[in-house]
């Protein structure tokens, strides 16, 4: 499913900037980094909901739409899509603002989602088991 909004949906999570440390050897960033920027904004919204610990159980199928490059701007907006009874599936779009590139004025492509895909978290306790949660009234 691609989203063909010209807007992110669902709340800022977390606003971030790639390093040359996070590059391929094409220059490009890792698909790993900008999956691992996904995980970590969607388990601080999944802590949020379920009130503890919460770790990741499942990604579903990602398509990479366009190269991420150093020094742009990488936000991650989530929203919640499905809360069980101890699982909670977050749908997390990652857009970017091209830093210092040459189509940074380019209007068309001043901002662009670059990957989207729902992460599934589950609520575990201490001992890393799993745990239900009280159901949000609103989110
Ligand atoms: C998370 C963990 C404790 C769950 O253990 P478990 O008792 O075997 O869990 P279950 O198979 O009963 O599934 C728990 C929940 O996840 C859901 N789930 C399981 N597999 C899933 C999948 N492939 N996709 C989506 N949801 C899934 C279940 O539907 C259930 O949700 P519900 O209670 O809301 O209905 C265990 O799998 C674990 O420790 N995994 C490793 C987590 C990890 O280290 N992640 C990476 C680093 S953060």
């Amino acid at each position: 499913m691609t989203n063909q909004n010209v807007y992110p949906e669902g709340e800022l999570l977390l606003r971030t900037s790639p390093m040359p440390s996070d590059t391929n050897s094409n220059g490009d960033i890792f698909g790993g980094w900008i999956m691992s920027q996904m995980d970590i904004a969607g388990g601080m919204m999944a802590i949020e909901i379920t009130g503890g610990r919460a770790v990741t159980i499942a990604v579903d199928a990602m398509k990479f739409i366009k190269p991420v490059k150093v020094g742009d701007i990488v936000c991650c907006y989530g929203k919640v899509t499905r809360i069980g009874t101890t699982s909670i599936a977050i749908r997390l779009e990652v857009w970017v603002k091209p830093g210092f590139r040459e189509i940074a004025l380019d209007r068309e492509n001043a901002f662009f989602m670059v990957t989207e895909a729902s992460y599934t978290y589950v609520a575990i306790d201490k001992d890393g088991r799993k745990r239900q949660f009280p159901k949000p009234e609103k989110c």
